[in-house]
């Protein structure tokens, strides 16, 4: 582990946590009373969110296979990791890049707690967990830089992070930050919900959140551009999940638009 973090961290059980409603989403077992009651009121308002969260995470899957095996990428910083899931993002990029550096951040304590589990990859490797905030990014690039060499080119991932970031809450500058701070040949995998496709579901899922005290945000598909400008996009580019190099025959190219867009955008 890394860092200065204190070694026991404070899990605050009494309100609900987005990493903690999400791990309940994919069938986890890692989440309280109070998560799976939010989980099941959004689900009661928005049918869908479990399905947005497999998605979600199989998107996260496509895109890192892609990115290690269309580049020559070895470095990833995953900001906004959630509690482990399996597969999870270094072993994907370690099967096939067994000495891929990879670093994972997480504002969750619990995401700590769990981290060692996560923290086992390949020997070659290097698998590292940092506890920090998104919103303080300088921070963040300062402590990945014990793992991971910025002079390289890193594959940066924010899936399903920043609808948890308002505009007014820094989003738009931490993502400039930890872009400029990437060198060429560097990518942006991106993921975050919208309200492009099904205005009165996502908007139910928004207000039980708030309701509950968790900020959500549902970007327009400009919005999205916005945070991967200067980037040179992958094709098919900004799409739904469901849309994002799924094969026809894929469980999620044959159901309704997924309410996130994901993308991937190089720096040239
Ligand atoms: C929906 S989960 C996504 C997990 C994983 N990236 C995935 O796509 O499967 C969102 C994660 O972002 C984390 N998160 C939310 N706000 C954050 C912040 N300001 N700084 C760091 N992590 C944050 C939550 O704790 C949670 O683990």
């Amino acid at each position: 582990m890394t860092g200065t973090e204190p070694a026991v961290p404070r899990i605050d059980t009494s309100r609900p946590h987005p990493a903690r409603v999400y791990d309940w989403f994919l069938g986890g077992k890692d989440n309280y009373p109070v998560d799976e009651e939010l989980g099941r009121q959004i689900a009661a308002m928005q049918g869908d969110a479990p399905r947005h969260a497999r998605a979600n995470r199989r998107f996260m899957e496509r895109a890192t296979r892609t990115v290690v095996h269309e580049t020559g990428i070895r470095q990833f910083l995953d900001i906004g990791s959630g509690i482990p899931t399996e597969p999870n993002l270094h072993q994907i990029a370690q099967a096939v890049v067994p000495d891929a550096r990879v670093v994972y951040v997480d504002n969750d304590p619990i995401v700590l707690a769990h981290a060692a589990a996560l923290l086992r990859g390949t020997p070659e490797g290097v698998t590292e967990y940092l506890q920090a905030d998104a919103r303080e990014p300088e921070r963040i690039l300062e402590r990945a830089a014990s793992v991971l060499d910025f002079d390289q080119p890193v594959a940066l991932s924010l899936i399903a992070l920043l609808h948890f970031i308002a505009d007014d809450d820094g989003a738009p500058e931490l993502v400039d930050t930890l872009v400029g701070a990437l060198a060429p040949g560097s990518c942006l995998v991106l993921s975050a919900m919208t309200a492009d496709f099904d205005p009165e579901n996502v908007g139910r899922g928004i207000a039980a959140y708030r309701a509950s005290g968790v900020t959500l945000v549902a970007r327009s598909h400009a919005e999205m551009g916005r945070f991967l400008k200067g980037l040179e996009l992958l094709e098919p580019g900004i799409v739904s999940l469901s849309d994002w190099r799924t094969s026809a025959d894929e469980h999620d190219a044959k159901e309704e638009p997924v309410s996130l867009y994901g993308a991937v955008g190089f720096k040239r």
